[in-house]
């Protein structure tokens, strides 16, 4: 008879993370990002069922910007551990951010990410949900792997509270698509949950696995959350304006989803006269052309000049984000880090 083993036995989807060492001088994005990148190529998931597992390798595989480990290991070392002790979080703090991809994509009924089909175009959005779903329990185990009783549940306290704060902002981002009210602090406390607590959330577990105090935890949290609102604003700027060559997602998606974008908003605040009229003709019109619809509310966007105004309050919360920076008290290294990464966040293109 075969002996019937139970599967978590022998997961080898575990990194080993180094024993804990005191850490002098930081390194820099690249090395980050490179070191999140290998852990999770590291990842022994399971071949079978193929249909599960397949699209969480493809989900996970290269082509993201590996934002949120790259904040997690490097909030590690700032807080003077080596951020080899945090190689299993990091891939969590990933793996959940793709989960959150692969629902987004159904959601928001998208083609394309990373300059690929998404899940559910490849597969289906069944396949996209069962296999996100394993993704969230994976990087739960994740998490709290060869952590203390204690320190796991600090770390799963953070992360689950963060996890809900995502949901949450997916379903005011579903349900702000049927409204034409929707005034800019619905918006802004929409995006601080779908995207800026994840960033925070990074940044947190990565200090509490370097064991910082109290003070740089809620500090480098605040950097990351403020830093994560000029990051949606400017992705919803990306989604009109950016090329699509480089920014690896379909041009216009929130314009065809009627997504109240910060650039949406501030269109229908200001918009009077004939533009008012286009506005409120392309958002009900039921079966549109998407060429036509996007360039017809791009120019419209361009014609209120909400380019700009968009740029302007990227570079308000990037500010606030960068005052939160200078309140956390980090060695200049550290402090120099982070300005570094928001420097680099700030230009993206993709
Ligand atoms: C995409 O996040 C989802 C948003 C919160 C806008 P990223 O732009 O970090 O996606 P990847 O992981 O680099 O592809
Ligand atoms: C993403 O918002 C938020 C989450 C995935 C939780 P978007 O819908 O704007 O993200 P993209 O543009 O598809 O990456
Ligand atoms: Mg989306
Ligand atoms: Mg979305
Ligand atoms: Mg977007």
């Amino acid at each position: 008879m075969t002996k019937i083993v139970c599967k978590l036995e022998y997961y080898g989807y575990f990194c080993e993370n180094n024993t804990s060492k005191a850490v002098d001088l930081m390194k820099n994005i690249e090395e980050y990002v490179s070191l999140a990148e290998k852990a999770i190529k590291d990842m022994a998931l399971p071949g079978n069922p193929a249909g599960l597992y397949e699209p969480i390798r493809y989900g996970m595989s290269d082509g993201g910007k590996r934002l949120r480990p790259a904040l997690l290991l490097a909030a590690c070392e700032a807080s003077g551990k080596d951020c080899g002790i945090a190689l299993n979080q990091a891939v969590a703090i990933e793996m959940f951010h793709n989960f959150t991809l692969l629902h987004d994509d159904v959601m928001d009924n998208a083609d394309l990410r990373r300059g690929k089909p998404t899940v559910c175009r490849q597969w289906d959005d069944n396949t996209a949900i069962l296999s996100g779903d394993t993704m969230l329990t994976l990087a739960t185990s994740l998490l709290i792997k060869d952590v203390s009783p204690d320190k796991a549940v600090r770390l799963l306290e953070i992360f689950n509270r963060s996890a809900v704060d995502v949901y949450e902002g997916q379903q005011y981002d579903m349900e702000f698509e049927r409204r034409d009210d929707v005034a800019i602090n619905e918006y802004i406390n929409m995006i601080r949950l779908k995207t800026s607590v994840l960033l925070g959330c990074a940044v947190h577990i990565g200090a509490v696995m370097g064991e910082a105090g109290e003070a740089v935890c809620e500090a480098l949290h605040d950097f990351a959350v403020n830093l994560g609102l000029a990051f949606q604003l400017q992705d919803d700027f990306l989604d009109v304006y950016g090329d699509p060559a480089v920014f690896g997602k379909a041009i216009g998606g929130d314009i065809m989803n009627n997504k109240k974008t910060f650039l949406l908003v501030n269109a229908m605040s200001a918009a009077d006269g004939s533009d008012k009229e286009e506005l409120r003709y392309w958002l009900s019109a039921p079966n549109p052309f998407p060429g036509e619809k996007i360039a017809a509310v791009t120019s419209i966007y361009n014609r209120l000049g909400i380019d700009a105004v968009c740029r302007d309050s990227i570079d308000k919360y990037n500010s606030a984000a960068l005052d939160c920076l200078e309140r956390a008290g980090l060695t200049a290294d550290a402090t120099g880090f982070f300005k570094e990464f928001d420097r680099m966040v700030m230009s993206r293109k993709k």
